[in-house]
């Protein structure tokens, strides 16, 4: 059968290309026949965001015109707290994309048992089309579009794909103004002066190299000596380069927007992530030869980072992979198909419910500090971050080794238990 023959679909998706939120629904499948009997009649919550705000987003621009640009925030479940999840400013955002990515970071932050559920956001647009006061109008417009919905208590943005510290400030300020007070936790991911944590921006890159190193000890292999290839060279994929390369391994392969290179020997990560601030990308790098964005795939290595966007490792591409252990840095990179045949050519995949969970993980401190107003050190940051990651990804193995399933369906049954029990026990309301 079918996923759209399986499910009641709402009636603004297209029922025949679901997209991401077509992959969303059928990891939620998986994980349903492993769930407690008593947790299975709140399944269908899972499978229908909570709550969906799509507005216009119109802006003068620099030369007098007027351009819209289409929004969204989806706030999937907050049966364990507030909503929190990423803004994305991307040309191709799409509300299936929203929806999913929303979903999954329900997923995640029961995962990791951080006391939020899961929400996401985003704006059809190329930010690089932009001027920085373009940017700057669009991104207030949007956030007092979008006012109704978040707050510190309800629904809590933080930087995604070509989201920054910068924009976050700005939201914040948006916010703020239309409350007639600062509310410094109605973001996360802020800059520092601002009432952002220490350790935030590395904070998913570091969880990526956390979650790696435990998942090498399980499967008896040094990360000292390793080859890494990287998909993706921003935040996520550079941060966890350079801590690879920190801890003795290789990276040996990058691709991202601009092109694909290798270096065998070992690419210099600092240096390519200057080039990457310089040039914007890893094309034309020195220190590496140019490859066929195709032959990426077909590295041999012992981790691949997928740390760009969703949708990356397919049915097409993974029978060439030729690693040990992928680890997803982005949301939703690898199809349902893909990982099935990863898991049966023994490759190891650890999902982006628990893999790229450190950012959040770190939003939630920023967040407790605001409230507090009192801020930690970067080291017990990063040593509480540490103990997070390798708690999750502790309790996530135990149960797929004890049910002998995926570390992804582990994940999500983990996850989904803790989801579902908050519902069973807050009960249905009214
Ligand atoms: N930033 C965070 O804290 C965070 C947290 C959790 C998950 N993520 C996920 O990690 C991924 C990367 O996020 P980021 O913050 O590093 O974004 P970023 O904008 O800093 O970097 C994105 C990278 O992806 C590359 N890329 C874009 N399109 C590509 C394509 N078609 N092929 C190859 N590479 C391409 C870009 O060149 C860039 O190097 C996203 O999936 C995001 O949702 C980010």
């Amino acid at each position: 059968m079918s996923i759209e023959q399986q499910h009641v679909l709402p009636s603004y998706l297209r029922a025949d290309d679901l997209g991401p939120w077509g992959i969303y629904l059928q990891q939620v499948d998986r994980v349903t026949p492993y769930l407690d009997s008593h947790l299975q009649r709140w399944v269908e919550t899972l499978k229908r965001p909570k709550r969906i705000l799509i507005v216009d987003v119109p802006i003068q621009l620099d030369d007098g015109t007027v351009r819209h640009f289409e929004g969204y925030r989806v706030q999937h479940n907050t049966s364990r707290g507030p909503g929190k999840g990423g803004l994305r400013y991307h040309q191709d955002v799409t509300l299936s994309e929203v929806m999913a990515l929303a979903g999954w970071m329900s997923i995640k932050n029961a995962a990791v048992n951080v006391p939020y559920g899961g929400a996401k956001g985003g704006v059809r647009v190329d930010p690089r089309t932009l001027s920085r006061s373009e940017l700057e109008r669009m991104t207030r417009r949007y956030t007092s579009e979008i006012n109704i919905i978040i707050g510190p208590n309800s629904d809590i943005p933080a930087p995604d794909v070509n989201t920054n510290d910068q924009v976050m400030a700005w939201m914040m300020d948006t916010y703020s103004m239309n409350l007639g007070h600062s509310s410094t936790g109605v973001v996360t991911g802020k800059p520092i002066s601002l009432g952002g944590s220490l350790g935030r921006r590395e904070a998913t890159g570091r969880g990526v190299y956390v979650v790696a190193c435990e998942a090498a000890r399980q499967s008896g292999l040094e990360v000292e000596g390793a080859r890494v290839a990287v998909q993706g060279f921003g935040n996520v994929g550079g941060t966890a380069a350079r801590l690879f390369v920190d801890g003795g391994a290789k990276v040996v392969t990058v691709q991202d927007h601009t092109g694909s290179i290798m270096n065998l020997a070992g690419i210099d990560a600092a240096g390519l992530a200057k080039h990457v601030a310089e040039f914007g990308g890893v094309a034309g790098f020195h220190g590496a030869e140019k490859i066929a964005d195709e032959d990426f795939w077909a590295i041999e290595t012992e981790f691949l980072i997928p740390a760009a966007l969703e949708g990356q490792i397919t049915a097409a591409n993974a029978t060439k992979i030729r690693t040990k252990i992928v680890v997803e840095g982005a949301n939703g990179p690898t199809t349902p198909e893909a990982d099935d045949i990863l898991r049966a050519n023994g490759v190891l995949v650890i999902p982006d419910v628990v893999a790229n969970a450190g950012g959040v993980t770190v939003s939630y401190f920023e967040w407790v500090q605001d409230f507090s107003s009192f801020f930690w050190t970067e080291t017990e940051i990063n040593e509480r971050l540490e103990r997070v990651m390798r708690e999750a990804f502790a309790a996530v193995w135990h149960v797929s080794q004890e049910k002998k399933v995926s570390v992804r369906t582990a994940a999500f049954i983990v996850a989904c238990t803790r989801i579902l029990t908050a519902r069973d026990v807050r009960g249905l309301y009214p």
